[in-house]
C-alpha cells in the first residue's frame, strides 16, 4: 500500500500535527500537510472536509486530522462518502479502529492526550491490516 498521509487540523490540534508529520516523514512516509500552520484560531470543518475530500477520492490510503477533542473533525470527515474516520484515545483503540472498521482516518483529540499515545496511536493505526471477514460485511453496510 502506498505509504502517504493526509493531515490536517485546526488551531488546538497544530502543534501536534507538526509533531506527528516530522515523526512520519522520519520513518519515510509521504506526508501532505493542508493545514492549519499557526494558533490563529480557525475553523475545524474547513481543513476536516479538505482532508476528508482527498481521502474520499483516493488521493492517499490515510488522514490524520486533530483538533482540541476530535469529535467536530469526526463528524465532518464522515460526511464524506468512502470515509471512516475514528475518534482514538488509545493504542488499543487505533488498532480495532483498522481490525474492525477498515478506518482511513485517524481523529484524535489534541487537548486530551499525551504527545506519546497520540504518537502511539499513529504508529498502530498506519501498520495495522483490515480483518476482513465478518467485519467486511458489517463495512459493506455503512454507505448509504
Ligand atoms: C476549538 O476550540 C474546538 O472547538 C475544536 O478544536 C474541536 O474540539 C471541536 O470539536
Amino acid at each position: 500500500m502506498q505509504r502517504a498521509v493526509i493531515m490536517g487540523a485546526d488551531h488546538a490540534g497544530f502543534m501536534l500535527k507538526s509533531l506527528i508529520k516530522k515523526h512520519l516523514e522520519i520513518l519515510g512516509w509521504q506526508v501532505t500537510d493542508v493545514g492549519t500552520a499557526t494558533a490563529d484560531s480557525v475553523d475545524y470543518p474547513d481543513y476536516g472536509h479538505l482532508v476528508a475530500e482527498k481521502i474520499s477520492k483516493g488521493e492517499a490510503p490515510f488522514g490524520i486530522l486533530l483538533c482540541g477533542t476530535g469529535i467536530g473533525m469526526s463528524i465532518v470527515a464522515n460526511r464524506h462518502r468512502g470515509v471512516r474516520a475514528a475518534l482514538c484515545w488509545n493504542e488499543d483503540v487505533a488498532r480495532l479502529a483498522r481490525t474492525d472498521d477498515d478506518a482511513n482516518i485517524l481523529v484524535m483529540g489534541a487537548r486530551f492526550l499525551d504527545n506519546s499515545v497520540a504518537l502511539g496511536c499513529v504508529d498502530i493505526f498506519l501498520k495495522t491490516p483490515f480483518e476482513g471477514g465478518r467485519h467486511a460485511a458489517r463495512v459493506n453496510k455503512i454507505e448509504i
